[in-house]
């Protein structure tokens, strides 16, 4: 193991207990000392340390659940039953590669992709659970992953029999038992969840996921995190919301998303937002709220009031006026996580927010405002235990912005609470000056003069070329995760023709749960390629004979190719998985992992990383859950800002994140359309990635598969132009998500038809991913035949080579 590596991972153990949340406990956890463990569940041996697709992380080893509990030091009594189960999941396989080999067969070759992307449910068993030992400990794990959604089935997003059978026997048979939840997508585990005493979501936090739960087991180290998103029965989410239409999927709930709905509506949830155990209690004594010009603050002391050390999450909620725009009970407005404190310490912090943050859309009028009325600001450690902490009063509506509508139509209305009387007791109440807000004006970023001076004396052919990705022959041959020509299993890179103009290729290699490249490579005279295929061709026996051809002709990932050349390895870190490291509620843990990123970024030779991702965690079915932080803006936006800072902090590396916008599901994920009405859109969806621009200015923007209202993302010049660089002034370059063109579902079995590079490119699309001859034919012809207008492509191609420069260094313009 290199240096780098060990330090990586050193840094990483440190962190991943603060991933991890306590749900319940009754003090039988930490162990003292390391012992006999009678150790179960799907996850006790095969641990997921992150989800597959695009972002998963190819690493050289991580530990299991199992592994750490023996490098502790503990002695594992159930290898009997770990070895049962292994032969029971092989078992369970046929009947589901029966099941899955006949709906591919049926529904044919344009599902394919999304039928080879779903995971087998846990299958049901018998194994007698007798492990030796006073403790006992289940590991349930739930694997995601992205082109499929998760079904709503016993084994996936429910418990299997088996599972609520064993897990109820092991709190009544062992003297102690730990419930471990290896997942970070949502399980409904309200089965079981009122009778078991000690349940600890470990989540995913990457590649030291086994020493790490042993650490925490052992009382090494104490959990630390907070749910990111909120956890109830499956029946008591909202019925109003609908998912996975393969056409048109209404968001009908509205901003009633994750706690905003639970806790308008009163329900209880099993584990609210914010929610998390530690080994220790702490005490949170409130202070005076302030207020200068528009920023409120408060101080919070807070005290390690048990015996162990812990940290805390302080968290502000604010309940908004309720006027012309309905609010939801209250919205996250600031957080801050204590120091380590030992027992008796005590940390003073100060929660700060600017009131023009608390923003909200108003149809009526094109604009964002605050209305008048009382703010009521709440601190606690979850949306559901908070104190009343004090009132800010504003006496007039002030208008921050005039904006235009940029989501389209859609055929309804936004669910609206009923509402109730929200007032509070009183206490001291503040005022802000309406005349401290000032409305803004915007300012659209222009691409760089120089650069716009190169791309002017270029040909259309050469414009062209810098507008689309690297491509070989025909092009779009490649998987996703591999199109890469420089770096092997990279994503993909910008063109390389313009070296002689100072205009490197831009090497893009995935995340986000660390730099995703193919660790066993190969050098031989054609260059590099990953030894390993990044599929697993054993998919190639579910598909019938002749689909298989058409997919060995189009897709290389899918081919074994034998190449000799010398062997060499790319080893990348496996950092927490967006919502486990949301989970830490940590900026400082955020921006570390970004620059454990940039690290390996610079040794393998990446330059932007297709990553954070960061969409709302909208609904427990997504297959891509895991991949993002929250189901709240402000946590996702803040902590994308902060993975970016570390990704960009030599200004050499950059960031992208994704998927902009409304990519909420999987189901039919190149031709589903995200039905969101503006404010909607505004104030839930697009929030967190405005946060992340204006905070940390992300080098580039990877626009959605899905569409919006019926437009696909890469095509809406609102979304593009009018919004994310006139309004938020973003100064980056925005990409398409990969594959949108031709090797998607065809036009006839779909509402909507494929993305076109075209409309992309007049919409504000600079860099059409991951490059094709089609596409690039396709520019061609409209720019030449005056379709597409000669000076838009300047300004793309102008914006590709600012970013080049940017990342690589200014190129020596003499040579133009
Ligand atoms: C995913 C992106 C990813 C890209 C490149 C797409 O399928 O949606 O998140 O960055 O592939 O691998």
């Amino acid at each position: 193991m290199e240096q780098y590596e060990r330090e990586h991972l050193g840094a990483l153990r440190r962190i991943a207990p603060e991933c991890m949340v306590l749900l319940k406990s009754n003090g039988d956890f930490p162990l003292a000392a390391p012992q006999k463990i009678a150790l179960y569940g799907n996850g006790a041996r095969h641990t997921l340390k992150g989800g597959r697709g695009s972002g998963d992380v190819n690493v050289e080893y991580f530990p299991s659940v199992e592994q750490g509990l023996e490098n502790a030091g503990c002695i594992v009594t159930t290898k009997a039953w770990l070895d049962a189960y292994e032969a029971a999941y092989e078992a369970g396989k046929n009947p589901f590669q029966t099941w899955l080999r006949e709906k591919i067969a049926a529904e044919g070759m344009d599902r394919l992709m999304e039928n080879l992307s779903i995971v087998m449910p846990e299958p049901d068993y018998d194994i007698p659970l007798d492990g030796e030992g006073d403790t006992a400990i289940y590991v349930l794990a739930r694997q995601c992953g992205e082109g499929v959604d998760r079904g709503a089935v016993p084994g996936d997003l429910f418990l299997s029999k088996t599972e609520i059978r064993d897990i109820m026997t092991l709190q009544k048979e062992y003297r102690k038992f730990l419930l471990v939840l290896n997942t970070a997508c949502y399980v409904d585990i309200s089965p079981v969840a009122a009778y078991i005493d000690n349940i600890l979501l470990l989540s995913q936090p990457g590649m030291t996921v086994g020493d790490s739960f042993a650490d925490v087991l052992l009382g090494r180290a104490y959990p630390s995190g907070k749910m990111a998103a909120t956890w109830a029965a499956w029946n008591d989410y909202a019925e109003i919301s609908e998912f996975g239409n393969r056409e048109d999927t209404r968001y009908r709930e509205g901003i009633y998303v994750g706690y905003r709905w639970f806790d308008t509506v009163g329900t209880k949830p099993l584990f609210p937002f914010g929610f998390g155990l530690g080994y220790t209690t702490f005490m949170l004594t409130v202070g005076a709220v302030s207020i200068t010009k528009t920023v409120a603050s408060i101080s919070v002391t807070v005290e390690n009031t048990g015996s162990f050390a812990g940290k805390e999450v302080v968290q502000l909620y604010v309940s908004l006026p309720q006027g012309k725009l309905d609010q939801p009970k209250h919205v996250l407005a600031s957080f801050v996580k204590t120091e380590e404190l030992q027992p008796g310490e005590t940390q003073a912090v100060t929660l700060s927010f600017d009131m023009a943050d608390l923003l909200s859309y108003d149809a009526t009028t094109c604009s964002r405002i605050l209305e008048r009325g009382e703010y009521i600001l709440w601190v606690g450690n979850s949306s559901r235990n908070t104190v009343l902490a004090g009132k800010i009063m504003l006496e007039r509506t002030v208008t921050l912005e005039k904006v235009t509508p940029v989501a389209g139509e859609t055929d309804f209305t936004d669910w609206k609470p009923m509402c109730g009387d929200r007032t509070v007791k009183e206490c001291a109440v503040l005022t802000v000056d309406p005349d401290d807000f000032t409305e803004k004006s915007f300012v659209c970023p222009s691409p760089d003069d120089d650069a716009m001076c190169i791309a002017k004396k270029l040909t259309d052919e050469e414009l062209c070329y810098l507008c689309t990705g690297e491509f070989e022959n025909e092009g779009s041959k490649q998987v996703i995760g591999d199109s890469a020509l420089t770096v092997a299993g990279a994503a993909g890179e910008s063109t390389g023709r313009f070296r002689h103009l100072g205009v490197q290729s831009i090497i893009m290699a995935d995340g986000p749960a660390g730099l995703r490249l193919a660790r066993e490579c190969g050098r031989d005279e054609n260059g590099v390629f990953p030894r390993t295929p990044p599929t697993d061709l054993r998919v190639l026996e579910l598909i019938p004979e002749d689909m298989k051809k058409v997919l060995l002709a189009t897709l290389s990932g899918f081919k074994k190719e034998e190449r000799s050349g010398e062997t060499y390895y790319q080893n990348c870190t496996a950092i927490p998985v967006a919502t486990a490291l949301a989970q830490s509620w940590n900026i400082d843990a955020a921006e570390m992992c970004g620059d454990i990123v940039r690290e390996e970024m610079m040794r393998f030779g990446v330059d932007v990383w297709l990553a954070p991702a960061m969409n709302i965690q909208r609904n427990g079915l997504c297959g891509r859950n895991f991949e993002y932080y929250s189901e709240d803006p402000l946590l996702s936006g803040k902590m994308a800002a902060a993975v970016t800072r570390g990704v960009q902090r030599d200004g050499r590396h950059g960031a992208m994140i994704k998927h902009f916008i409304c990519n909420n599901q999987e189901t039919n994920r190149f031709r589903t359309s995200s039905m969101v009405n503006e404010r909607t859109m505004r104030d839930i969806y697009c929030r967190g990635f405005e946060i992340a621009v204006k905070e940390a200015a992300p080098i580039a923007v990877m626009t959605s598969y899905n569409l919006v209202n019926g437009v696909h993302t890469c095509e809406n010049r609102g979304l593009l132009e009018t919004m994310l660089r006139g309004e938020w002034g973003f100064a980056g370059v925005v990409t398409s998500d990969y594959l949108t063109g031709d090797k998607t579902p065809s036009d006839e079995i779909n509402k909507y038809r494929k993305f076109r590079a075209v409309p992309s490119l007049q919409a504000g699309l600079d860099l059409v991913m991951p490059g094709g001859k089609a596409h690039y034919e396709q520019m061609l012809a409209a720019l030449k035949d005056g379709t597409l207008d000669r000076e838009t492509v300047e300004t793309h191609a102008a914006r590709m080579i600012g970013c080049v420069w940017k990342l690589r260094g200014k190129g020596q313009k003499e040579d133009v």
